[in-house]
């Protein structure tokens, strides 16, 4: 009998690290686990994940670069940049002439970013930062992307809240949403299709726009309530602020301090590392 209460035991223990670990990715124990999973998996995160760079391109790249092509130097948010999949395909298109953040809390994602788009370097920049809490004045950006990202964060609406923040008026706003039977593993981190359109438009968005697009994710567009000109790119003196005290950076050698003395260095595979 005890063998059997034993066997139940260690099979529930098995499915509930499966949930955990495999189906959430560590959502629910919290950013440090989701993080230090995506560490782990960087070096095979391409391979496990084996995107079809025609099929990235026509999805991906085009419509957005199409969507910007009024402007002669956008600039490109991406929240969760992994390892830089957004800035491979978009960096391709003959009409893209801007310039894209990626930021992610993943350093060994971002490593591979950088690896990743070496030929396009000088109109990228990586930073190490969390997604929730965006290093950027309002308005700073022409379009800000998060692709199969939002339900591994601690809070996906306060992330909402701060891509649309730092998203100018008139700008070009663009996520998944995980669907699926996978959807029903991440309780409170993913939203109903007509949930997740009803939350955009109070954000408030227009022009939300939900397309079927993989087995497991929707891709939402949508465009920010207003009209402004756009932003194009400009010193990231001018665009950085501190996650701490939210005052203008200037650069000092290999880093970037604010008055208030806190430092944010660039590490020697340049990555503007924020999280210190
Ligand atoms: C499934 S990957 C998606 C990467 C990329 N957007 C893509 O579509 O290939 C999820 C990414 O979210 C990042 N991430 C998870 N939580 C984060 C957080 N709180 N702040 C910033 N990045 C986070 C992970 O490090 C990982 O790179």
């Amino acid at each position: 009998m005890g063998w059997i209460v034993g066997a139940v035991a260690a099979l529930a223990l098995i499915a509930f690290l499966y949930w955990q670990l495999i189906l959430a990715e560590g959502a629910y124990l919290g950013r440090r686990a989701v993080i230090l999973l995506y560490d782990w998996s960087a070096r095979v995160y391409d391979r496990i994940k084996g995107y079809n760079p025609g099929y990235e391109q026509w999805f991906l790249g085009l419509p957005l670069s199409q969507a910007l092509a009024d402007h002669p130097d956008p600039l490109i948010l991406d929240v969760a940049t992994g390892t830089a999949r957004l800035a491979r395909t978009l960096f391709q298109q003959s009409g893209f002439r801007g310039r894209l953040i990626g930021l992610d809390l993943s350093r060994k994602m971002l490593q591979q970013a950088v690896q990743a788009t070496e030929a396009w370097a000088n109109r990228i920049t990586f930073i190490c930062q969390d997604a929730g809490q965006l290093p950027f004045p309002d308005a700073t950006f022409d379009a800000v992307v998060c692709l199969e990202a939002l339900e591994f964060m601690p809070d996906p609406d306060q992330v909402l809240r701060e891509m649309v923040r730092v998203l100018r008026p008139g700008g070009v706003f663009l996520i998944t949403n995980r669907i699926g039977k996978d959807a029903r593993w991440l309780p409170g981190r993913t939203y109903k299709p007509e949930a997740c359109e009803a939350k955009l438009h109070a954000l408030p968005l227009e022009m939300v726009h939900t397309k079927l697009w993989q087995e497991d994710y929707d891709l939402i567009s949508a465009v920010k309530v207003g009209a402004r000109g756009p932003v194009g790119m400009r010193r990231l003196e001018e665009i950085l602020r501190c996650p701490r005290c939210q005052q203008p950076l200037q650069r000092v050698d290999a880093a970037f301090r604010c008055e208030n003395n806190h430092a944010f260095p660039i590490t020697a595979d340049g990555i503007l590392d924020m999280t210190r």
